[in-house]
């Protein structure tokens, strides 16, 4: 008999595609029914190893595709990847002058799970107040933010406060979400932009060459 990963169809999917995760048919079921990407935008993801959203967006877009995990992240062609921690801000300092306009941000992180639920909801709450902070210092005006949160304690206020910054924020559990996970995705468009960022980003266009 096999093991609970080699029965699961939409993983034996991602190995025949050539993905590192499931996780990927999340990303693709977003975009399909988002449109989050355009063929040039600028890319950061948060907490993206192994790495399979990367391969998605690097499909997507021929501009510049930006990766950081905690965890050493395997080179992927034409993507460049850091290992650090995103909620520092030397790691934010870090990406800035790789990216010289960001028009999406995107964070699927999520924190050790300890099993002592109610901690656990409140670190994964906390991982994607870090994220949307650090697309607020980045993001371009009108650019589009996504972030992995989970249903429970604080997921209401977390929401709100991501549509106090974009036009619009709505939740969606993609299909390939395992089934009984709490698991959803704040997908946010059109970024409004803070004062000091739109000053220093209003010559900002998608027009950026990229690396294909
Ligand atoms: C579900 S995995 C991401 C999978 C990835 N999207 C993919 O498609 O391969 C969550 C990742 O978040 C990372 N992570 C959690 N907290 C982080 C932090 N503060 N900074 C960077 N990465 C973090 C973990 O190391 C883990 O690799």
């Amino acid at each position: 008999m096999g093991s609970q990963w080699s029965r699961d169809k939409v993983y034996v999917r991602a190995v025949k595609e050539g993905y590192r995760s499931r996780a990927a048919y999340k990303l693709r079921e977003i975009q399909e029914r988002y449109h989050i990407i355009r063929e040039t935008d600028n890319i950061v993801d948060l907490g993206a190893s192994p790495g399979s959203w990367l391969q998605v967006e690097r499909e997507l877009t021929a501009g510049i595709v930006v990766g950081i995990d905690l965890s050493y992240i395997p080179p992927i062609e034409n993507v460049i990847t850091i290992t650090g921690d995103f909620t520092h801000s030397h790691t934010l300092e870090a990406v800035r002058p790789l990216m010289p306009c960001t028009s999406v941000v995107l964070s699927d992180a999520s924190p050790k799970l300890s099993g002592q639920k109610t901690y656990d909801q409140a670190r994964a709450i906390e991982l994607g107040e870090n994220a949307l902070l650090f697309a607020e210092r980045i993001l371009k005006p009108g650019g589009n933010f996504v972030v992995k949160s989970f249903q429970g304690q604080d997921f209401n206020t977390f929401i709100c406060r991501v549509r106090d910054h974009f036009l619009s924020a709505r939740t969606f559990r993609p299909h390939s979400t395992r089934k009984g996970s709490t698991e959803i995705y704040i997908v946010a468009k059109n970024f409004i932009g803070r004062e000091w960022n739109n000053e220093s980003l209003k010559n900002c266009t998608n027009e950026t060459e990229g690396p294909l």
